[in-house]
């Protein structure tokens, strides 16, 4: 086995915040909230660290379904989170980008949003993409159709339509593939995040809830990766 270096792109699936919740007899809304507050080291962690971008899965496009009071209180949190964190992040050169539909967001969320993006544009430290009313497969198929809007105003002839192009229509245009994939409280699945992002994705699950998963954890994560073999489809050398 070899070491390796960190991980340039590290994604989360910050699950396990409804069990924590019950687990300590409280309301799910303060499962996320005590989400958010675990969210807060992490992000702090990577930019120390010097990890070039970090994904995390804020709200699906799935998680509309769930009760409204919970929709409510992620809404409120995510409101919350914009106006309360955007001066530390802003200040610790973070910069922020939002994966996912920005127009099926409440107006205020919406603005919201779009405030932090301008506001970091131009930091040049950690990448912190959040996916919002986010679906792996329905990003895909934006991407297809804004290509097919191009080819048919002969902008791009469909046989230059390639990996590449595709990934450029991608709400992660420019940031390097997923190296690291950690989803929290032992479920394994994907849940429609970052599909063609993790092609060569290293997956980690630990069996932690997402409101426990500390510094000491996030190390366990990135040592893990650090020493296993990536071969990209080819042999061990
Ligand atoms: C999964 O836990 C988590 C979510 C659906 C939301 C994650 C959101 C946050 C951590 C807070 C909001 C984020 C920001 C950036 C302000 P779950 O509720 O599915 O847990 P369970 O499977 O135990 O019920």
């Amino acid at each position: 086995m070899s070491e390796r270096a960190l991980p340039r792109h590290v994604a989360i699936i910050m699950d396990g915040n409804g069990r924590w919740a019950k687990k300590h007899k409280l309301q799910v809304a303060l499962g996320h909230r005590k989400g958010v507050e675990a969210l807060r080291g992490i992000i702090r962690e990577s930019s120390d660290l010097g990890i070039e971008a970090l994904t995390i899965y804020a709200f699906s496009t799935e998680n509309w379904s769930r009760d409204k009071a919970e929709v409510e209180a992620l809404m409120g949190l995510l409101l919350e989170y914009f106006s309360s964190e955007i001066d530390e992040l802003d200040q610790n050169n973070v910069c922020i980008r939002i994966l996912g539909d920005k127009e099926g967001l409440p107006q205020k969320q919406r603005e919201a949003i779009l405030r932090a993006e301008e506001r970091t544009e131009k930091n040049t430290g950690l990448k912190l993409n959040i996916a919002i009313n986010y679906g792996g497969r329905a990003e895909l198929a934006r991407a297809a159709r804004v290509l097919a809007e191009k080819a048919v105003r002969g902008e791009i002839r469909p046989e230059e339509i390639n990996e590449q192009r595709l990934a450029q229509e991608l709400y992660t245009q420019g940031l390097p593939d997923v190296d690291l994939m950690i989803r929290t409280s032992g479920e394994m699945r994907l849940s429609n995040f970052l599909l063609y992002q993790c092609a060569y994705a290293e997956f980690d699950f630990p069996a932690v809830l997402w409101p426990d998963f500390d510094v000491k954890a996030y190390h366990e994560a990135l040592e893990a990766y650090m020493h296993r073999e990536r071969r990209f489809g080819g042999r061990v050398s």
